[in-house]
């Protein structure tokens, strides 16, 4: 088959590597249908994550058609759609029974593509199958599903959720990347007074514009705090998810709280940031972190389902899985081509795959 495989820092194939088997009774082998490309993957070809071995193909989010089943596998048959999670949970640990998948001391968590072969390929194995993917009803589409096997749930459960969000609240989400705008739907579902984005890009304000901000700042012209205080009468917004990653972005993060408020770190950080407890102590200040577990699938399922979220607003282009290679130089330069996510559908996506690039919706 074919796969797109990291090759060491800043190389990558779309090459001819050996069929996927079945290993496990517990795995599955999907072809894969659909799949994308999440900034992780962006981080990976940097050398920014050691653990990646060479030969090791990339991918921890696509959507495909089960072909064989192991022989312990008792929820999903061939030729069922399933949505792979970004998350594999061996379902029998301590953590993994606390729903908190992402923890997993079993040999899940998030291994796709990071300590196993990934699903930006021709087929992938899947391991611990009846506990890590989720069938797909036949009204829903690849592409509106998609989202769901990293930045929604994460989005949601580290963001929305562990921010306690609540109707009438002020939001503000700095960092308008694909996890910022995830942040922006799925907090929306909590009706909050106002959502304010925040972010150093123009393009990415107006995308969140176009997912449901009420505001934007930019914070590289506008002082993001004063205007936050403006728009709260003095207090600091009701909670505050940073969405970005490096140490200022955690630190305005922290700054744009009320007393009493939540700071919901989504980021992924490589450097410390400080932590004011100086300032924070006196206002009850909560903070918390976390990778995401993916138990919301489910239930964020059930809402596209019922159309209270699209999340196909993410994709602004699209390419054929065999272009892989095309698409990632498309995604790795957002800041040109506005890319928010990219679509690869392989033959049988029920996403219309097309031979040319379409042009970004943005
Ligand atoms: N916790 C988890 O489980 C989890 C899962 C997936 C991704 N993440 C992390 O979430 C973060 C966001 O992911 P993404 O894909 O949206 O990233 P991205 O790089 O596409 O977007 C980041 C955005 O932040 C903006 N930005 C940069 N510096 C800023 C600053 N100082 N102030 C305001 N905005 C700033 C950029 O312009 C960009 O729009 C990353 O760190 C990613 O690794 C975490
Ligand atoms: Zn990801
Ligand atoms: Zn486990």
């Amino acid at each position: 088959m074919k796969a797109l495989v990291y090759h060491g820092p800043g190389e990558r194939g779309w090459d001819s590597v050996p069929d996927p088997s079945i290993v496990d009774p517990t795995d599955i082998i999907v072809r894969i249908d659909t799949a994308t490309i999440c900034g992780t993957d962006l981080h990976i070809l940097k050398g920014d994550v050691p653990e990646v071995v060479p030969g090791t193909v990339l991918g921890h989010e696509a959507v495909g058609t089960v072909q064989e089943i192991g022989s312990s596998v008792s929820t999903v048959r061939p030729g069922d759609r399933v949505l792979m999670s970004c998350i594999s949970a061996c379902g029998r640990c301590r953590f993994c029974k606390e729903g908190r998948y992402g923890q997993c001391l079993g040999g899940g968590g998030w291994i796709f593509g990071h300590l196993i072969n990934g699903v930006q390929a021709e087929y992938a194995r899947v391991p611990f199958a009846d506990n890590s993917v989720y069938k797909i009803p036949d009204e829903l589409t690849d592409e509106q599903v998609l989202f769901l096997a990293d930045i929604l749930p994460t989005s949601f459960e580290v963001g929305v959720l562990s921010g306690n969000v609540a109707p009438g609240d002020v939001v503000a989400i700095v960092g308008a990347g694909p996890i910022g705008l995830a942040a922006i739907l799925t907090a929306r579902l909590y009706t909050p007074g106002k959502i304010v984005a925040i972010d150093l890009a123009d393009s990415r304000l107006d995308a969140a514009i176009r997912f449901g901000a009420d505001v934007t700042i930019n914070n590289a012209r506008e002082d993001a705090v004063a205007r936050i205080m403006e728009l709260t009468d003095g207090l600091g917004a009701d909670s505050a998810f940073e969405a970005v990653g490096v140490p200022e972005s955690f630190e305005l993060s922290a700054d744009l709280v009320r007393p009493g408020g939540r700071v919901a770190n989504i980021g992924v950080h490589g450097k410390p940031a400080s932590l004011h407890l100086e300032k924070l102590w006196i206002r009850d200040v909560t903070v918390t972190t976390g990778l995401v577990d993916t138990f919301s699938i489910a239930q964020l399922m059930r809402l596209i389902s019922t159309g209270r979220l699209d999340p196909t607003l993410f994709a602004t282009h699209r390419f054929d899985l065999e272009d892989t290679m095309a698409a990632y130089d498309v995604f790795g330069d957002a800041a040109n081509s506005g890319a928010l996510k990219v679509v690869l559908s392989g033959p049988q996506s029920t996403s219309k795959p097309r031979k040319a690039v379409m042009a970004a919706a943005v």
